[in-house]
Formats: structure tokens, C-alpha cells, sequence
């Protein structure tokens, strides 16, 4: 007779080194709450309420009806690939060809690229600097891949910049990878263009990979697109830059993203991509074709949108005694600091959602550096934000010792 089989052993080793997201346990207490009939602030979750433009929904729906039903090219249908690299071109100024691109997809999205480009470059043991607090998926994509994370801590009162001083200090000869996310989730922050340079010089100097994900650059505020550090000299060969239609297009759904490298690096990357999900389905990438190459005007308009709202969460909790917030400048984060409201944040987030059904993020899932912070995530209606801003100034007024 064989062994009892034990579901809980079965699992790799590799598995004890991520966790399950903690912002989706967030999400799945929302759905409790509102079951039982709660009236929710959805600031937990970072997808905007906007529906995908029309065009490219009739763009799929036409692409479908057409019959394209069968298995794309592993890289991406060629119109997505050319719309791809001539948007890469008008955000970075750097010369991209259509093979550079990969388009993809998948349960993943945006997340496909950096999970791919992570098997693709990492050996085992390999470090990969991630600032901290950060988007998590770094850290565990670098840990399933072998590879070891570490964290760059950020502080509040540089605006959570990366700073590459403190990347060089965290520089062994392990290093491999230099993951920039600007602007960034949880914080909002955008890494200036001086300090790119600088990050840059450590990457070139120390021979660094640079994953670069600028799904968030054109949700920044003070112009249309934020600084690339894939535009600066010699980063062109040793960058990915990771992109995608969630956020900017509200494409979640669709779960479309897509990965720029050099032509070399590429080839690394459809290795990974051969065996995974092969392509991305053929007539979602007609969808988002369509959603490059046809008026911008709904992006702009989606940026004024989240500009009025990001005014109605920056002043509301710059009015909350206790709470001090660095300014976001992109995407649609706030990380406001409410470390004298007791307890670690963990508990601050707790509170706030079982006792007042205000659903944030607790700072700490994001990184060692984010205790004493909530992720505020703005990508609801300017109504709610402002219904947000007042529940949650009572409400910390009660919890304040
Ligand atoms: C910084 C960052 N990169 C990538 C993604 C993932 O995007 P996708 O929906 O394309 O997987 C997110 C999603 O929240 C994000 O915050």
C-alpha cells in the first residue's frame, strides 16, 4: 500500500516563499460586506469604474464574428505588435520595432510580462532590487522564478522615491535585475527624471537588467506621460519595459499586456512565452489594436477624471488631523501615513472596513517599508471619494487614542 497522500505537503517548495495577495483577500471581505447589505467605499482595489471604449469592444465583437478563432502568432497579431511599438515610440522617443514586442496575456496581463521576463532572465540565487513598499508581484514573480528579492526601502518624506544610492548600497555580486515601477502602486510616485539618470549610471555601471513597468505613465499628472527610463542613453538594451490596457484603456478584463525589450532580449522572452500561453486569444488583440491606433481623446478625459479626484483625496486627508500624506503624482494611489491612530495598520485597515465599510489596503502588504500606511486606491467616482474622504475623517477622529 502507497503513502496517504497529503494535499497540504504536495506543494513545491517554492510556494513558501510567496504569499496569496493581500489585496485580494481585501476584495473578497468587500463581497461579504456587501452581501450582508453594507454601504462600501471601494477605495481597495486598483480598477478604474470606466467602461473600455466602444470602439474597441466593436473592434473584438467584429473580430470574432469575422472568425478569428484560431491560435495567433506567439508574439501577437502584427497590427498590435506595430501599434505597440509606434505608441513606444511617441511615450519614450526611442526607435522600437514591432519584433521587440511581445503581446501578453493570459491570466495575467501586464503580469504575464514581468512573471515570463523573470523565468526568462533569473537564475537561481539571483538578487532582484524592488523598492519598497511596491506592487508585490515583483517579489513573488523573482522568488517563483528562484531568484532572491530585495527590498530598496523608500521613505515618506522623499515622496517614496527611488533613490540609487540606496540601490548601489544593496549591489552583490548577485545581482541581476532592477525593477523600477514609476509611477508606482501603492504610493503614487514618480520617479523624477534626475534620478532615473542616476539609476540608470548604477545599472549601466553594475551591469543590471532594468524591468521597468510603466503601466501607470500616462496616468500622471503633471503632463501627459511620465519619464522613461527606457529613453535614456544605453538603456535601451538592458531594459523591459512592461505596459498594458488595464488601467489607461479599463481593459482589466480583457487581461491584455505587453512587454518591450531589444530584439535579443525578445527571443528570451518567447522561449518562456512557447510554453506558458502561447498567444494571447486573436480576437481580443484586434480589440486592442483598435484601442491604440484610434482617437486618444478617452485617455485624456480618463486623466482629468482621476486629476478631479485625486484633488478630492489629497485635500480631504491633508484635512484629517494625524494624517500626513506624500504627494502622488501618478497612477491613482494615495499612501496616506496614519501611524498615531494605534495599532499597526493592519488593524487601522481592519477597523475601518468592519466598523466603518471603508475597504483600503493595509500599507504592509506592500513591503517592509509600508507599515503605519494605507493604500488608498481613487479609482471610483469623484461621488465616492468625497462620501470616502468624510466617512473616513469621523471615523478616525474616533480611533484617534
Ligand atoms: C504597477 C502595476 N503593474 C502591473 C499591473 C498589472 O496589470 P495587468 O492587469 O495588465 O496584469 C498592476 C495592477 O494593479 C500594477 O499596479
Amino acid at each position: 500500500m502507497g503513502a496517504t497522500f497529503d494535499p497540504q505537503a504536495v506543494a513545491a517548495k517554492r510556494l513558501n516563499e510567496v504569499p496569496f495577495s493581500g489585496i485580494r483577500k481585501v476584495f473578497d471581505a468587500v463581497t461579504q460586506l456587501e452581501a450582508a447589505g453594507r454601504d462600501v467605499v471601494h477605495w481597495q482595489i486598483g480598477r478604474t469604474d470606466f467602461d473600455t471604449p466602444a470602439h474597441a469592444k466593436q473592434a473584438a465583437a467584429e473580430s470574432l464574428a469575422r472568425g478569428d478563432v484560431h491560435y495567433a502568432p506567439n508574439a501577437g497579431i502584427a497590427p498590435l505588435l506595430k501599434a505597440i511599438a509606434a505608441r513606444t515610440e511617441t511615450d519614450t522617443g526611442v526607435e522600437t520595432k514591432p519584433e521587440q514586442v511581445i503581446v501578453m496575456a493570459g491570466a495575467n496581463g501586464a503580469n504575464e510580462g514581468i512573471m515570463v521576463s523573470m523565468l526568462a532572465l533569473i537564475n537561481p540565487g539571483d538578487e532582484v532590487l524592488v523598492s519598497d513598499p511596491n506592487w508585490h508581484h515583483y517579489k513573488s514573480c523573482a522568488s517563483l522564478a528562484g531568484g532572491v528579492p530585495v527590498e530598496v526601502p523608500t521613505r515618506e518624506e522623499d515622496s517614496f522615491a527611488l533613490r540609487a544610492e540606496e540601490v548601489e548600497k544593496r549591489i552583490t555580486p548577485r545581482t541581476k535585475m532592477l525593477c523600477v515601477t514609476s509611477p508606482g502602486n501603492p504610493t503614487g510616485t514618480t520617479v523624477s527624471e534626475g534620478e532615473l539618470k542616476k539609476l540608470a549610471a548604477v545599472a549601466v555601471k553594475h551591469n543590471l537588467v532594468v524591468m521597468s513597468d510603466e503601466i501607470y505613465a500616462r496616468i500622471y499628472y503633471p503632463a501627459p506621460c511620465a519619464p522613461s527610463i527606457y529613453s535614456l542613453p544605453g538603456m535601451a538594451e538592458r531594459t523591459i519595459v512592461i505596459n498594458g490596457f488595464s488601467k489607461v484603456y479599463s481593459m482589466d478584463g480583457w487581461r491584455l499586456g505587453w512587454t518591450v525589450a531589444s530584439p535579443q532580449v525578445t527571443r528570451h522572452l518567447l522561449k518562456v512565452r512557447q510554453y506558458t500561453t502561447v498567444c494571447v486569444n486573436t480576437f481580443i488583440q484586434h480589440g486592442a489594436a483598435k484601442a491604440l491606433t484610434a482617437s486618444q481623446d478617452c485617455v485624456e478625459e480618463m486623466r482629468q477624471a482621476f486629476a478631479a479626484r485625486r484633488k478630492v483625496i489629497v485635500e480631504g486627508l491633508r484635512s484629517i488631523e494625524g494624517v500626513t500624506l506624500a504627494e502622488p503624482t501618478g497612477a491613482f494611489y494615495a499612501f496616506p501615513n496614519v501611524k498615531i491612530f494605534g495599532g499597526t495598520s493592519g488593524e487601522v485597515a481592519d477597523r475601518l472596513l468592519n466598523e466603518h465599510a471603508i475597504a483600503t489596503v493595509d500599507g504592509a502588504v506592500f513591503g517592509t517599508s509600508g507599515e503605519g500606511y494605507l493604500r488608498l486606491a481613487y479609482s471610483c467616482s469623484k461621488e465616492e471619494c468625497e462620501r470616502g474622504v468624510e466617512r473616513l475623517g469621523k471615523a478616525l477622529e474616533g480611533m484617534r487614542g
